[in-house]
């Protein structure tokens, strides 16, 4: 009997689904966007997709390779959907389950990246692969370091490419791979999320469809001491982080990392203080550098101090 993955609804307990998270790997979570927010988000996303050119070229032929030809993308989205930066990315369940699973790691979790993916037909299926995997440096065993999922801003069928997820395999050995009827295929409705940890096997599915593209979101939160694999600083100018939500803003490494009570320190200070203390007074669309350099220092005729040593 092929594998199944457990369905949650998104209105029960937080601990109810952390627990089954922690037992299967993975758990869909139905309704996790209601029908006007998923409707509206939608809407933001439609005009951005249409402009997007499934066949832009990446940083490594791999990344080509891995996620194809036929898909639209869309990254930075907290810098364009206010739906995402406001609602979703704080979403009080990612936060729940995030709490229990990184927090004890951490002195706070980020987002790791938050990617739109619009799958056209004739997509391939994905390599089987653990997120977790882009941080290969990390020694193994090793402590929960990531919480992923995938919402589905379509309904997701087994013919249009909904995820395929191997439930239990946040247990198994790197090297063990998964027999076919291992293999779940998360089949949802547009609105609910399959939630999973890094560790877990997991892989877009093949889109056999003659025209239904498979719109889907991956939004993954890491231990805040980790590389992110989506820079958000860069991403989500601060500018546009100055609207967010606080929470928002520390989800998007706008806050220092403090591990001072576990004898650790800050990591991601600007001049030894938070940014987002900053954020009101230092940043805008000049560099906070040249505001602070006195205009005397700028005269082209005088040595600078640098200079004169
Ligand atoms: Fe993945």
């Amino acid at each position: 009997m092929p594998a199944t993955i457990q369905h949650i609804d998104v209105s029960a307990a937080g601990e109810t689904i952390t627990k089954a998270l922690e037992s299967d790997g993975a758990v869909i979570l139905d309704h996790f966007l209601d029908s006007e927010t998923l409707d509206r988000f939608n809407a933001e996303l439609d005009p951005l997709l249409a402009a997007a050119d499934p066949e832009r070229r990446f940083l490594n032929p791999a990344v080509e390779w891995f996620f194809g030809d036929k898909t639209r993308h869309l990254s930075a989205v907290a810098a364009s959907s206010r739906t995402f930066g406001h609602e979703i990315l704080p979403h009080p369940i990612y936060m729940e389950v995030c709490d229990t699973i990184l927090g004890p790691h951490c002195a706070d979790y980020i987002l790791n990246i938050a990617h739109v993916l619009d799958r056209g037909p004739d997509s391939q299926q994905q390599l089987l692969h653990r997120d977790e995997a882009v941080w290969a440096h990390l020694p193994k065993p090793h402590p929960d370091v990531q919480v992923a999922s995938i919402i589905a801003l379509a309904d997701f069928t087994a013919e249009n490419g909904a995820t395929r997820v191997v439930p239990g395999s946040h247990r198994w050995p790197k090297d063990r791979e998964a027999s076919t009827d291992e293999i779940a295929i998360a089949e949802m409705n547009a609105g609910s999320a399959v939630i999973y940890l890094g560790s877990a096997l997991h892989g877009g599915g093949p889109n056999s469809t003659a025209s239904t593209r498979r719109r889907g979101m991956h939004v993954s939160y890491c231990l805040g001491w980790l590389r992110t694999e989506e820079n958000q600083y860069l991403s989500v100018p601060p500018d546009v982080v100055r609207t967010l939500p606080k929470r928002s803003q520390e989800l998007l490494g706008y806050a220092a990392h403090d591990a001072l009570a576990i004898g650790g320190g800050y990591l991601g200070t600007v001049d030894l203080v938070s940014p987002i203390d900053l954020l009101d007074s230092r940043f805008d669309s000049r560099s906070s550098r040249q505001r602070q350099v006195p205009e005397e220092r700028n005269r082209p005729n005088e040595p600078r101090q640098e200079d004169a040593k």
